[in-house]
Parts: structure tokens; C-alpha cells; sequence
């Protein structure tokens, strides 16, 4: 693979916009061929007996197709100038590959005024820098990224794009962050949380789109208690201040986010199947409410059968940011603001090797010429199979693990043209936020 730019991914954030190039302090990440990138290890590292690391630095490199390899490359708490600074420094003997640090990313708060609200435009770094060269130079580097405002940052470039075209980043079971609800036990810990990060975390990392499994529970009493989002039969979160999260992103910034109810595993259907109206009605009465502003009806900026959709100027121009997907087409159909399913190009499989020999057949043959939907999400994630969670036999921490550096290697070459939306579990263990907004500029380019 030759990846072979210039990377720039620091758009100036200042009152000229654009018509200024960044200077030296805002690139945040260079290499004139290759490169590196930063990543956090999804599974937890025991160290001794009872010494546990979590959130380990990963350091990342590729430079196939170079003119020669960088021999070292290390890790970095600031802009990398000198190997003096280095907090730890590995040698590098292959031309792609990564090093396990064993310093833990730690708090991993959201940087320049993010935390809560909105902060400074543009990608800003965590504290993790990565740079390679040799004894003498750094030839690469990197930080650790937050990208709260990509779409905003690229518009000048990506805002033709019509939104099947762009590449987006987004999260598997996105609400399955943290268990804090009625019953925990180690079952639940390692095959339920699928992300370590709060809905407005991914959002300001640059995770576009939302996969939310929808479950209704009537015993609560007040109707919107009654929602909640699930993994499978699992109450994990309820769902309506997830979605005051993402209306509080919407309201500071000019990013467009797609939301999409994909599975109601509980509470939304009766045994024979039929749709309960009821639930479906208040689930939709919610999210009106909660989001109505900001929603793209999909009746007004459709573009119908087997084509790509809107461009996000025409939705920035409308400044309706929140395309909200629907799972079942009978509610679909009596809702037309609705947009229709959402193909997920999902393996079933708990094998890394049939997952990318699956990924790598269904992206390259979607869209389908039919699809009702302008997006398709392909699912980076294995799934582990009942026996898996009976026997407690890994987590999908370790899960994501095994394919996360493969998904990053496949969707900067195989799906680097075809690719959609990329949902992962556990992010931060892939590039896919930085790698997707690159091709993102790379296909608006070709226009
Ligand atoms: C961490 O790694 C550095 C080298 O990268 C090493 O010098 C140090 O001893 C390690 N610390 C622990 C606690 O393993
Ligand atoms: C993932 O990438 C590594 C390194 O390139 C490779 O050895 C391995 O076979 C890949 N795994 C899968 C399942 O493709």
C-alpha cells in the first residue's frame, strides 16, 4: 500500500477559515511518506498479580511503498521536536506494525473546552504524540485526536459530497458505554460495553453515525423512562438523555450526525411479529421532540431509489443536521420523514478471517442498485457466540482487539473507495476517525 501524502489534517481554526494555511503549530500530524498514528489498547494488560493497565498507548506505523523505513519510533506527552523527549522510544524492523507502550492514556478527558460544551474548532490533541525516523530526525508524527468539528473544518472541500459518498466513523452498540444500571457481574462487563466513551465523547472524537438498539420496558411509569438502549436483551442506558447528548452537539456545531434505530431487541413487537404502533409511536414522539429541530426529513431531502442522497451543503444550507434511519419499513412507510433501513453489512461471525473475507465481498458490491437507503454501515466487529458469554471465554474488549489494526489496514486500501460508514466497537483501538476523514477530502477531490 502506498500511502503517500502530506498530511495536513489541522485546518486553520481561526477567523480566516480556510483562506489560511495552518502554520507549523496547528499541523498536528506530518509524514512525507507513510505514517504513524497513535491508539489506545481496548483490553486491559496485566502487568503482576494484582497490577492492571488499562488504556494502554499503542504507537502505529506504516510505510509500505517508502523509499526506506524510520528505525525507531517513539511515544511523546508533547509536539514531537527532539528524541530527548522521548517518554519511551522502540525500534521498528518491519515496514508496518505497532508497539504496546506501557503508559495508560489515563483519564483521557476531552481537550480545549470539549469536556461539557463546545470548545475550539479543529482537531486538537490529547496528550499522546507518536513521531518515527531515525537517531537523527523525526521524518513522522502524530498526536492523539479529538476532531469535534471534521465536517465543519473540511466543508470547503468535502460539502459536495453527497453523503453515501463520504467516509464516516461510527460506533456499534453506541450506547453501550458504561454499566452503571440495576445488576453488573463479569458476564455483563466483558459482552456488554461495546465503547468506553459517552455519546458526546464519540461526537467530539468525530463518530458520525449511531448504531442504537431500542428496547421498551412498560413497567416504568412515566412513558419516556420506558425506553431504553440495549445490547440484545440487556438494559444498558435510557435513551433519552443519550439523545439530549447529541441534540447538545447538534445546537454548538454545524456537524452532521446520523442516528440510526437499527434492532428493537424487547417491548416493540408482539409474538407474531406484528409492530406494536404504540411503542413505535412514542419512541418517534421522542426523538421528535428531543431532536426536532435539527432532523433532515427524509421526505424533503430524499433523493429516492438506489442513489447517493443529499449533499451535506444542502443539509448545512437547511441546517436540518439529524438523519434519523428506521429498522422497520411499515413504520417507515407511515412516517416518511423517516429514512428507510439501513443496510448493515454484517458477518455473524466470531473469526477476524471471515469477518474481513465477508467485509471485504459486501463492501465492494454495495450499494446495491436497489437500496432504499443513500448509507450502508459495514459492522467491523466479530460476535461472539453464546457459548463465548456462557463460558466467559474472552470479552469483546479482547474481540475488538483482534480486528481493530485490520479494520484501520483495510479501509486505508481495500474499502478506501467503495467504504460508507465503518462501525467499530471500542474506537479508539482504530485510526478509522482520521483515515475516513482523509478519504472523505480525497473522494470530494475527484468531483
Ligand atoms: C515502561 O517502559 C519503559 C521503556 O519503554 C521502561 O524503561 C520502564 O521500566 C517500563 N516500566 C514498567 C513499570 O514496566
Ligand atoms: C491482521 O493484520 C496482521 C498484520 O498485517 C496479519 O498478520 C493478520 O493476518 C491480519 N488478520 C486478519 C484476520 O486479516
Amino acid at each position: 500500500m502506498a500511502v503517500s501524502w502530506y498530511a495536513v489534517l489541522a485546518l486553520a481554526a481561526t477567523a480566516l477559515g480556510a483562506t489560511i494555511g495552518p502554520t507549523e503549530k496547528q499541523i498536528l500530524e506530518k509524514s512525507a511518506c507513510g505514517r504513524v498514528w497513535v491508539t489506545v489498547h481496548s483490553p486491559e494488560i496485566r502487568l503482576a498479580a494484582s497490577v492492571t493497565l488499562l488504556d494502554a498507548v499503542e504507537l502505529n506505523w506504516d510505510f509500505n511503498g517508502c523509499f526506506s523505513t524510520p528505525t525507531q519510533i517513539g511515544l511523546f506527552d508533547d509536539r514531537p521536536q527532539s528524541w530527548n523527549n522521548a517518554l519511551a522510544v522502540f525500534r521498528v524492523t518491519s515496514v508496518e506494525g505497532h508497539v504496546i507502550t506501557n503508559m495508560s492514556l489515563g483519564a483521557g478527558t476531552l481537550p480545549a473546552g470539549w469536556a461539557t460544551g463546545a470548545g475550539t474548532k479543529g482537531p486538537q490533541c490529547l496528550w499522546p504524540w507518536v513521531a518515527a525516523g531515525d537517531n537523527n530526525e523525526i521524518r513522522a508524527f502524530n498526536c492523539l485526536k479529538i476532531q469535534p468539528t471534521w465536517m465543519e473544518d473540511a466543508g470547503p472541500k468535502i460539502n459536495n459530497l453527497r453523503i453515501g459518498d463520504l467516509a464516516i466513523a461510527g460506533t456499534h452498540n453506541a450506547g453501550a458505554w458504561k454499566f452503571d444500571t440495576e445488576v453488573s457481574s463479569v458476564s455483563r462487563d466483558s459482552f456488554v460495553l461495546c465503547q468506553d466513551r459517552s455519546i458526546w465523547g464519540q461526537l467530539v472524537h468525530g463518530i458520525r453515525y449511531f448504531d442504537f438498539r431500542i428496547a421498551y420496558y412498560d413497567f416504568y411509569d412515566k412513558e419516556e423512562d420506558r425506553y431504553w438502549l440495549n445490547h440484545n436483551l440487556i438494559r444498558v442506558r435510557p435513551l433519552v438523555p443519550l439523545l439530549r447528548e447529541i441534540r447538545a452537539f447538534l445546537d454548538v456545531t454545524r456537524e452532521v450526525v446520523f442516528l440510526d434505530a437499527h434492532h428493537f431487541p424487547v417491548g416493540f413487537y408482539q409474538p407474531d411479529g406484528a409492530p406494536i404502533r404504540s411503542v413505535h409511536t412514542g419512541l418517534l414522539q421522542i426523538v421528535q421532540r428531543e431532536l426536532g429541530p435539527h432532523l433532515a426529513l427524509a421526505n424533503q431531502f430524499g433523493t429516492g431509489i438506489g442513489t447517493r442522497g443529499p449533499t451535506l451543503q444542502t443539509l448545512i444550507n437547511a441546517n436540518k443536521r439529524l438523519l434519523f434511519s428506521y429498522v422497520d419499513n411499515s413504520i417507515v412507510s407511515q412516517n416518511p420523514w423517516l429514512w428507510p433501513i439501513l443496510p448493515h453489512l454484517w458477518a455473524n461471525t466470531n473469526s477476524p478471517t471471515e469477518l474481513f473475507q465477508y467485509l471485504d465481498r459486501a463492501i465492494a458490491s454495495s450499494p446495491s442498485p436497489s437500496a432504499r437507503s443513500p448509507l450502508f454501515s459495514a459492522m467491523a466487529q466479530t460476535t461472539p457466540t453464546v457459548l463465548d458469554i456462557l463460558f466467559l471465554r474472552g470479552s469483546l474488549r479482547d474481540n475488538a482487539d483482534a480486528v481493530n489494526r485490520n479494520v484501520t489496514a483495510r479501509l486505508a486500501t481495500r474499502w478506501r473507495t467503495q467504504a460508507n460508514i465503518i462501525s467499530t466497537d471500542f474506537f479508539l483501538g482504530n485510526d478509522v476517525v482520521d483515515l475516513s476523514i482523509m478519504i472523505s477530502v480525497e473522494r470530494a477531490s475527484r468531483l
